[in-house]
């Protein structure tokens, strides 16, 4: 551990838009080592005042012969700071170095990758073996720029991996940071402790020390309100900045009426009874339905219960009589990269309403401390402050709740039908002991009837869809194999239980091409 005022090591991800480069920043993480990803046009002067222990350049979509190709200062390559280059990382450094990079040969997929020495990078393998890799890419370096050489290639890459002889400088044509690169954490632990010296210091609980002091700095003497959802990105945001402002914290709980089945109870008493904070439940259930009534665009929806959960905080927080100006959320990576690129040229999939839907005009500044976190980063915070188990374990349920479970309009029968089997299969999926192994499973109400029979009397009535995922960080995700009878006992408890659905449907779509939500 470093001392108390010593300085954690730091990793700089330049993104140049490869749509893995979060994968990147989270296998540093992993390796415990703190890093940031900014956009590749930060230069020279900007990079030595962040002062990183070592830089990684992203791969992206252009090649360095586009026109407007992003670059990077040369004076980078001869800063000392150590340098990985992936994929076109490695062919702007080839191309900076004055070497040629080949234009057009396309190559996607896996790659044996023969290995020339046993160091560095490469520290731990043996000269001469080889290792799959996962390539993907238009261009490629065939031969190392001067004062370079090869230490690995592939049958169709004679240079897939190159060094500097003098300086802590390696590139590579494939993604190390991809789960089909066989060895690719290594090559980047190598990269970080071999070559670039870092020390592995970053840790839950360094995060929480951290975090709770810029809290600190940044609300000074003030006040700040936060919007609990129940889930655990708010509640340990919550908590984090309770730990470092105390009372000054107020938590607004706002039943928007579009919670799962005793939600509300159960954060309540949650909250109520581990911790001594602040909370106003605050009932806005026909606030809520009301401004949904005959919105059925998905992104519209989330705009307007965005906006409708602004106008509630203000109003409860001045009835409240505290004079916030600070307002906590619990923002985390996956949803500041999906409403906005970190800088590369990455598209909008969904505003997420805590991100994206936000009114322009807001009375708060934002506290986010779990911003630059994954999921998982988060529940292992959630686990180092404490909270119980069964809440840090809890399955994702996104800011905008059911509204965007309910294909179409949203009305309190139709809410009521999908609370009922979702509960259902909750239950379910509990009782056989899997909840633990899916990301995350729920039902959506579709607006479509079907024709059943039941009793001896023909029914038409409303079709369910089932949904359950794995995941590691909800980027992607692929459909949950459930064994068939958990299946069967689950749409025939629906069926019988709960009027209004005569028919349940799975979702065998994975994330992409498909998004986990239906909307
Ligand atoms: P998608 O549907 O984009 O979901 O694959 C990825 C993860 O994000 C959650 N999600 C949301 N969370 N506000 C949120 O707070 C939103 O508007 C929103 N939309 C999706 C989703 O449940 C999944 O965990």
């Amino acid at each position: 551990m470093v001392g108390e005022h010593e300085r954690h090591d730091r990793v700089l991800v330049l993104d140049f838009g490869s749509q893995f480069t979060q994968l990147i920043a989270r296998r540093i993480r992993e390796e415990r080592v703190y890093c940031e990803i900014h956009p590749a046009g930060r230069d020279l002067a900007w990079i030595r005042e962040w002062d990183p222990t070592a830089i990684i350049l992203s791969g992206g979509p252009t090649s360095v012969y586009d026109d407007d190709a992003p670059t990077a200062d040369p004076e980078l390559l001869t800063s000392g700071i150590p340098l990985l280059g992936i994929c076109y990382g490695m062919q702007l450094i080839a191309h900076l170095e004055g070497a040629d990079v080949q234009h057009g040969k396309r190559e996607y997929g896996r790659a044996e990758l023969a290995i020339e020495g046993s160091n560095g990078l490469f520290a731990g393998f043996d000269g001469g073996e080889t290792t799959t890799v996962w390539c993907s890419h238009g261009d490629h370096v065939d031969r190392p720029p001067e004062g370079y050489e090869r230490v690995a290639s592939t049958a169709s890459l004679p240079t897939a991996a190159f060094r500097a002889e003098d300086r802590p400088i390696w590139g590579v044509q494939f993604h190390p940071e991809v789960a089909h690169t066989h060895r690719g954490e290594e090559i980047l632990s190598n990269f970080l402790f071999e070559v670039a010296g870092c020390r592995p210091t970053w840790t839950a609980g360094a995060f929480i020390d951290e975090t709770v002091q810029s809290i600190r700095d940044q609300v000074g003497e003030g006040t700040a309100i936060c919007g609990l959802s129940g889930g655990v990105d708010s509640s340990v945001a919550a908590v984090l900045v309770h730990r470092a402002i105390g009372d000054r914290l107020t938590c607004i709980f706002v039943d928007h009426g579009l919670m799962r089945k005793h939600e509300r109870q159960q954060v309540e008493r949650m909250f109520r009874s581990h911790y001594d904070m602040n909370l106003v439940v605050e009932e806005a259930q026909e606030l809520f339905l009301g401004r949904l009534e005959g919105v059925t665009d998905p992104e519209r929806k989330r705009t307007v219960i965005g906006n409708t959960f602004i106008e509630v905080f203000e109003a409860t927080a001045a009835r409240e009589g505290t004079d916030a100006r600070f307002l906590v959320q619990g923002t985390l990576y996956p949803d500041v990269i999906e409403s906005h690129s970190a800088g590369g040229p990455s598209v909008t999939i969904k505003t997420h309403h805590n991100v994206g839907g936000l009114p322009e005009e807001m009375p708060f500044d934002l506290v986010e401390p779990l911003r630059d976190l994954f999921k998982d980063e988060v529940r292992q915070v959630g686990r180092e402050l404490g909270l119980p188990e069964e809440f840090v374990g809890r399955h994702p349920f996104p800011g905008p709740g059911l509204a965007i479970r309910i294909l179409g309009d949203v009305t309190p029968e139709r809410l009521q039908v999908l609370r009922d089997a979702d509960a259902i299969y909750l239950e379910e999926i509990r009782e056989a002991g899997l909840y633990d192994e899916i990301w995350q499973a729920f039902a959506v109400l579709l607006p479509v009837q079907s024709v059943g029979v039941m009793g001896d009397a023909r029914t038409y009535e409303n079709v369910l869809a089932l949904r359950a995922v794995t995941s590691r960080d909800g980027m992607t995700a692929d459909w949950f194999h459930f064994p068939h009878e958990v299946l069967g006992r689950v749409s025939t408890r629906i069926i019988n239980e709960v009027s209004g659905i005569n028919r349940v449907t799975y979702d065998v779509s994975s994330k992409p091409p498909a998004t986990i939500e239906w909307e």
